[in-house]
């Protein structure tokens, strides 16, 4: 695996690529990998000539310094970790690179970015992304690009972003890794005491709550909501919110008719964690795109 720090670097080592026509991929991360980012770039790996993992810990987008600080950061460990699960190359460039001397310029997604994630962290936290993911996707030019279904905000914001700038690369949402015990892989997991991590577990149990509802017949939003809320009074912990949306435009949703995305942030003690489920009714089409890794027309 190749490591490379400038724009410059990073556009000689894919040129090659892109005169062979190989499939380009990257995968965003702002390091400390764990299983969530590695299944991204196995599936890349698996289905894409030329695999280029980005670790920039972006701080435009933490609204919160402290929480920028505490960020864990070992480049050592990641980049072993992503050339063991297939990357080619690691663009891990400086703040300076990014963001030089000068730099004025951001990309804002209007209404999508107002709530939920954008609502709690500021507006800063989507602009910051959506301005370094655009930045991304211009210094690599890559054909796809790979986000977690975990952060399914962050990909409803980014396939908006991306069509209306007419970005010229296809972006897949994958699934979220779990562990055993089906909280969702973070980072931030490892800031949760013994305690809180049990607890935290009542966050899984809230979306299976609500995707049993469904499975019995339920389909009205409020009672699948105030079902994931239940589980999570149950184990002490007050959302800041769950609410079942569309999961293409974020509004809120009365009935499952189609796909509803159930949306969940809650804190366990200090930590901030955020989980969501897709819930289909029995018989409804699945509206979502292909599946990842499918042909797309
Ligand atoms: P980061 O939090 O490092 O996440 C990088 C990618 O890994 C994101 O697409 C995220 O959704 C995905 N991911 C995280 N946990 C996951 C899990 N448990 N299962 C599956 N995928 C998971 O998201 C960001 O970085 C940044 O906002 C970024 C897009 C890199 C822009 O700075």
């Amino acid at each position: 695996m190749m490591v490379v720090r400038t724009v410059a670097e990073l556009r000689a080592a894919l040129r090659p690529h892109r005169t062979a026509q190989h499939s380009i991929a990257l995968v965003p991360t702002m390091g400390a990998l764990h299983e969530g980012h590695l299944s991204l770039i196995r599936h890349a790996r698996a289905h894409d000539g030329v695999v280029a993992v980005s670790l920039f810990l972006n701080p435009s987008q933490f609204n919160e310094r402290s929480d920028l600080e505490r960020y864990p950061r070992n480049e050592r460990r990641d980049a072993a970790l992503a050339e063991a699960a297939g990357a080619d190359l690691l663009f891990a460039p400086s703040v300076e690179e990014v963001y030089p001397p000068g730099f004025a310029t951001s990309v804002e997604v209007l209404g999508l970015t107002e709530r939920f994630e954008g609502a709690a962290r500021g507006s800063e936290h989507f602009r910051g992304v959506t301005t370094v993911v655009t930045k991304l996707l211009c210094m690599a030019l890559p054909d796809v690009t790979y986000f977690g279904q975990k952060d399914a905000q962050q990909v409803v914001v980014i396939r908006r972003l991306v069509e209306d700038l007419n970005l010229p690369v296809r972006i897949e949402a994958l699934p979220t890794v779990r562990e055993p015990d089906g909280l969702a892989m973070s980072s931030r997991n490892a800031l949760l005491s013994a305690e809180e991590r049990h607890r935290a577990l009542a966050i899984p149990a809230a979306l299976d709550a609500a995707r049993e509802r469904v499975i019995a017949g339920e389909r009205a939003a409020s009672t699948l909501v105030e079902a994931g809320v239940a589980r999570l009074h149950a184990s002490g912990i007050e959302p800041e919110y769950v609410s079942l949306v569309d999961p293409d435009t974020l509004e809120p949703i009365d009935t499952l008719t189609g796909a509803g995305l159930l949306v969940l942030a809650a804190r366990v003690g200090h930590v901030r964690l955020i989980d969501n489920a897709v819930l289909v009714p029995q018989g409804a089409p699945n509206p979502r795109r292909p599946l990842p890794g499918k042909a797309l027309a």
